[in-house]
Formats: C-alpha cells, structure tokens, sequence
C-alpha cells in the first residue's frame, strides 16, 4: 500500500533500550505512571460515563483506576449514534478517512511512552513488549489508512462488452461492534477498530474486561485525531454484563473478534439467531502451535527461539509456541541447553528492564496455569520448573515450565502460559507429526528448525497453520511483513496487517449504467 504522497508505508520505530539516552525518556514516564490513577469507562459520543469498578495492575494487585460495566442505555445510544452517522462517515471517502487515520497514528507516536507506561502498569507487559506493541498499532492505523485510499476512495471500472458501463465501488457495512483482548490490549484493539473505521463503518469498540484503561485512551486520542465522537464508541464491561446487549441489536452490521475459541464460536452461535441482517464474524482465536526440530538443526539458535517463542510475553501469545518435537538424536543435548537458558530467565516488575517474563493477566489465568501444572506432574514427565523463589510474593506470576509428554491428546485445549510441551520423535515418524499437528484441528502459527534443503518448502505445504517460520521464533508478526491469522479452530480469516483484512469489512457494490 503507498501512502498519501504516494511513498511506500515504512514500519514504525522503537527505542534502543540498552541505549541510556535513548531509554531515559521512557524509564522517566514509566516512574512516573506508578502512582497514577488512570479512568476507563464506557465513552459515548465522546462522553466518559462514571466508573466505579477497580482496576489492578497484575504485577502488584495496586489499583491502576476505575472502568464500569456500560449501562443498556448507553449501549442504545451508542448504537443510535454510530448508525446514524456512519453513512456520511462513509461519504467521506477512503482518503479523507485515511489522513484522520494518519493522525491516529502520530498522536500514538507522540504519546508513545505514556501508552507504554499504561500498557505495562495495566497489563503487566514489559516495556520490550510494550513498545513493540505501540509499534505494532501505529503500523496498523497506517496501514489500514493506506488500505481504505486504495479500496473504499474510488470505483474500480470493469469492461462494459455491450456497450453499458460498470464499476464496483467499497463502501462501509454499517455498525462494527470491535471486541478485542487483553494480551495486545493497544495494538489488537487499535487494529480491529481502525479497520473498521478505514472502511467506513461506525464502530463499538468493547475491549477486554481487564484492560479498559488503555482503550480508554486509545479512543480519546482517536476522537483527538478527528475520528468522529458520534462515529466510535467505547462500550466497556465483562461479557456477562454486556455480551447479550451487544451483540443482539439488529443495528450490529459486523462483528471482529479476536479471543478464545470458545468464546468465538458462542458468539457465531448468538448472531445466527438474533433478529436482522445475516451478521458476518472476523474471528482470530487461539493456537495449539508446535515447532519441529529435527537433526540438523542448530542448537543455540533452536534455544533462543523456544525461549522468545513459549516464555516471553509469559507466554500470553495465541501466537506462542506450546509443543515442540525433537527429533530423539539431538533431543538430550538440546533440552540441557533449554533448561540452562530457562534459569537464567528473570521474572519481575515489567516496568524494569532487567525483567524477561511479567506475571499473568490475573487470578483466574494463574489458576488455570496452577491446575494444568498438576495434571502435568501426574501425566507428564516434568523436565524444568522455574525456581519459585526466584519469582515475585505478590502479583499474579506463574514461572517456565516444560514438561515432556507422548501424545498430543494429552493437551485438547489452549494453555494460555509460559508452558511448553515437549515431543520426541524418530527421523522415520515425521510424517505422523504433521498428521498429528493437523489433527489438533488449531492452525495458527507453526516452527520448523531444519537445515536439509527442499524440507520447509514441502512441510509448510502439508501443514496447516495460517503462520509459518523456519529457522526462527515463531512470534511478533510484523504489520504488511507477516501477515497473521489462522485456519480452522484458530479462526475464520482474512489476515491482519494483510492486504485483504479490509475487505471483510465492507459491502460491495456494483453499479451498471445502460449508456
Ligand atoms: N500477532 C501476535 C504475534 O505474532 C500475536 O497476536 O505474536
């Protein structure tokens, strides 16, 4: 996609963190952000609601500020709002929209150290992780700017044989109700709604329960930039209190979703049985994603990419890496280099930048990791387990764990943590770990460590993943370089940050004049 001077987009900048001048700045911010109170409740027609209910930062249960579950009178209203003003939102056209787009993005970059400091207190992300996604969603506003001056500015023409004109135009589906999670809780959320937004349609945008102080920001810099108040919503609030509300209006005109499986398909189900319009759903949903390393691998290159792919982010990725198969003659040496490297893993505050790996989103995440941990102890054979005095009293922290396992039945659903799986397997049964992959019905993101030639080409063939990287980590998809999103229980496409994400967002049109 070029941008509006007709230049190629470029990806945006980070910060060089070992640098100290560089980092100064942030650290400064960050500091500061510890004693701040932030408020995110919903925002309808630019309007914050009250908000009552605490927010905490996970590293140290400290209150971070207040949300509120929005009312159903809120709801109505931002619906009748968005639905009203989406057609001239529409009129507008694909380049207008995309300069307020454009905006968007450097308002991020300008306030980019406070939406690290936020990212971090509320989420528990590292600053590493924190600034990638900031990075990750001024990629997003430019690119998908970039994408609605290309598509939804003007009608493309088609050949008219009898003599008659015809052009297709993009246009907006109307209301797009955005549901995002916590993990990307910036750039997920800014990717779904500037989607939407670049398409034409009016937009509410319902981010996860954890982490609506962020969102809230996110759209007050958005209104900043020009986004219409009456075009974008914030509806905050759990699923159970707003779930139903949300999505059974017969105003809903589309639905992006990005969250567990599960939670995906009772939302298909919900929408095929409300009154109105046939509602279509953009689902990214979670991965049973595995690496395959085989002899010729090498070992300090397959360790580094394990401990970036299953253990940073704590593991928090639908992208992450949660079984990896060994071939059996390389597989002692390299789970010793593993467990070496996992030791030397730091688990903290991730506001400092000695901090690897931050604490889990909350309670309930913990408890789950906690559970299938024990089940792992019965069923599997623990290999390494993080030293827990070496991690943080309080805050919601769960170390690296691998454990080795036979089969993958064993694991029927996502562990969404810093929990990885280990298969060994015999040159001659490569074939069955493909089989075996496939058969986990997930097809998100998969690795392949080999060095025999023609091998990546003719695996990436037969597997189904939606993602698929060789001789590297398998996480951190970069906008309009890695297109990213999966097949089967990991979702129902398109791709974000590709070429054809947009045009699941709109209708078209074609137009046939008899001249
Ligand atoms: N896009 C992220 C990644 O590639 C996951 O959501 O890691």
């Amino acid at each position: 996609y070029l941008g509006h001077e007709g230049l190629p987009r470029k990806n945006s900048h980070g910060i060089e963190l070992t640098d100290p001048i560089a980092a100064a700045p942030l650290l400064q911010t960050v500091a500061n952000s510890d004693s701040m109170m932030w408020s995110g409740g919903p925002i309808v027609d630019g309007v914050s609601g009250s908000a009552d209910l605490p927010v905490v930062n996970p590293a140290t249960g400290a209150l971070v500020g207040y949300t509120a579950n929005a009312s159903a009178e809120q709801i109505q209203q931002a619906f009748a709002s968005a639905a009203e003003s989406q057609r001239s939102w529409d009129r507008l056209g694909g380049d207008a929209r995309a300069k307020i787009l454009d905006k968007v993005a450097d308002l991020y970059e300008q306030h980019s150290d406070e939406l690290v400091a936020m990212i971090c207190r509320e989420a528990g992300r590292t600053l590493n992780d924190g600034i990638s996604e900031v990075r990750e969603a001024v990629d997003f506003c430019r690119y998908y700017a970039n994408g609605g001056r290309k598509h939804f500015s003007t009608p493309t023409t088609l050949p008219g044989p009898t003599g008659e004109s015809n052009e297709l135009s993009l246009c907006g589906r109307g209301v797009f109700v955005c549901i995002s999670p916590w993990n990307f809780p910036l750039a997920i959320f800014t990717g779904q709604v500037v989607a939407a937004l670049a398409a034409g349609n009016g937009v509410l945008a319902k981010p996860a329960e954890q982490t609506p102080l962020i969102a809230a920001r996110a759209i007050q810099l958005m209104h900043e930039a020009g986004v219409p108040k009456q075009v974008l919503h914030l509806i905050t609030g759990t699923g159970a209190a707003i779930g139903q509300p949300l999505l059974d209006d017969p105003r809903v005109a589309g639905v992006a979703f990005t969250g567990s499986t599960e939670t995906a398909k009772h939302i298909n189900r919900q929408l095929a049985e409300k009154d109105g319009p046939i509602v279509p759903l953009i689902a990214e949903t979670g991965g049973q994603n595995v690496m395959i390393v085989d002899s010729t691998a090498l070992p300090e290159q397959v360790v580094d990419d394990v401990i970036q792919s299953a253990f940073l982010s704590a593991g928090q990725r639908c992208s992450a890496l949660r079984i990896l198969c060994v071939q059996d003659v390389i597989a002692d040496n390299l789970l010793n280099m593993l467990k070496g490297a996992c030791e030397e893993l730091t688990l903290g505050d991730p506001a400092k930048l000695e901090t690897d790996i931050g604490p889990v989103i909350d309670e309930k995440a913990l408890g789950l990791l906690e559970a299938h941990r024990e089940r792992m102890a019965v069923e599997a054979n623990p290999l390494f387990a993080f030293d827990t005095a070496k991690q943080p009293k309080d805050g919601t922290f769960f170390g690296p764990q691998v454990v080795e396992i036979k089969d993958f039945d064993l694991l029927k659903r996502e562990v969404f943590g810093p929990f990885l799986h280990v298969v060994r397997f015999k040159a001659e049964e490569l074939e069955d770990v493909i089989h075996r992959i496939n058969a986990t019905g997930y097809g998100l993101t998969f690795g392949l460590h080999s060095r025999i030639e023609g091998r990546a080409g003719a695996i990436f063939k037969r597997v189904d993943a939606g993602n698929c990287y060789v001789n590297r980590d398998m996480v951190g998809a970069v906008v309009g370089v890695n297109p990213f999103g999966g097949m089967g229980l990991s979702g129902t496409g398109p791709k974000a940050g590709g070429p054809h994400y947009l045009f699941r967002f709109g209708n078209e049109k074609t137009k046939t004049v008899n001249t």
